[in-house]
C-alpha cells in the first residue's frame, strides 16, 4: 500500500509490561500534538481478528502447537491490517498497536522454537513489505511482569500459564530483535514508574518520528 502521512507505532513486551496504560498515555501525547490517533491491539483489533484472539488466549496451553499458533496469529494480523490499520493510515491517522509481528517472533519463534525462516515466510504472505515506523519494546524482569499480569486477568491465562523459561526466552527474543533493528526499535525500561516510562516513550517518538 502507499504510505500516507500517518505513522504505525507498535508497543511490544512480555506479560504485564504496562503496555495498555502506556498506549493511553501515548494517544494523549500525540493528540496534543494535533495527530488523529487510532489505538488497537493484537491478537484482535477488528471483529474477525477478535474472534481468532479468543482461540489463542483462552484454554489450556497445549491446545495448539507453535506452528498452528503462528498461523492463527498471522491470520488475525492480516484481518487486523485489512480492516483497521491500513484504512486508518490511508486516512492519515496515526495507529498505535498493542503488539504486532515482533510478538510472533518472540513468543512463537524464541518461546516455542519455531523456525525464523517459516515466520518470515508467513510475514511475507500475510503482511507483505509493510513494517511499523517505530516499535517500542517495554522491557522488565519476567517475574515482575507475570505478577502484574496475573493480578488483572480473567479467562486470558493461556500464555501466562507457560513456564518461566518460556517467558525468559520471549524477553531475550524481544531484546535480540531490538538489537538487530535499532533504527526501527527502541527499548524502554518498564521497571520505572508510569510517568517516567511515558516520558521515555514520548522522547523516543519525538526523536525518531519528528512529531
Ligand atoms: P496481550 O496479553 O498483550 O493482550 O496478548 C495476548 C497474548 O498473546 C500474550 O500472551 C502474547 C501472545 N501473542 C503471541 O504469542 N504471538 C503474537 O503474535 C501476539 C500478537 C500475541
Amino acid at each position: 500500500m502507499s504510505r500516507a502521512a500517518g505513522r504505525f507505532i507498535t508497543l511490544e513486551g512480555g506479560e504485564g509490561a504496562g503496555k495498555s496504560t502506556q498506549i493511553a498515555r501515548l494517544k494523549e501525547f500525540l493528540e496534543k500534538r494535533g495527530r488523529a490517533v487510532v489505538t488497537t491491539r493484537e491478537p484482535g483489533g477488528a471483529p474477525g481478528a477478535e474472534m481468532v484472539r479468543k482461540l489463542l488466549v483462552e484454554g489450556p496451553a497445549e491446545r495448539w502447537d507453535g506452528v498452528t499458533e503462528a498461523l492463527l496469529h498471522f491470520a488475525a494480523r492480516r484481518e487486523h491490517l485489512r480492516s483497521t490499520v491500513w484504512p486508518a493510515l490511508k486516512r492519515g491517522d496515526w495507529v498505535v498497536s498493542d503488539r504486532f509481528a515482533d510478538s510472533t517472533m518472540a513468543y512463537q519463534g524464541y518461546g516455542h522454537g519455531i523456525d525464523r525462516a517459516l515466520l518470515d515466510k508467513l510475514y511475507g504472505i500475510a503482511v507483505g513489505d509493510f513494517r511499523p515506523d517505530l516499535t517500542l519494546i517495554l522491557d522488565l524482569p519476567i517475574e515482575a511482569g507475570l505478577a502484574r499480569a496475573s493480578a488483572r486477568r480473567g479467562n486470558e491465562t493461556r500464555y501466562e500459564s507457560l513456564p518461566l523459561e518460556f517467558h525468559e526466552r520471549v524477553r531475550r527474543g524481544f531484546l535480540d530483535i531490538a538489537a538487530a533493528e535499532p533504527d526501527r526499535c527502541a527499548v524502554i525500561d518498564a521497571t520505572s514508574d508510569v510517568d517516567a516510562v511515558a516520558s521515555a516513550i514520548g522522547n523516543a517518538v519525538v526523536q525518531r518520528l519528528q512529531v
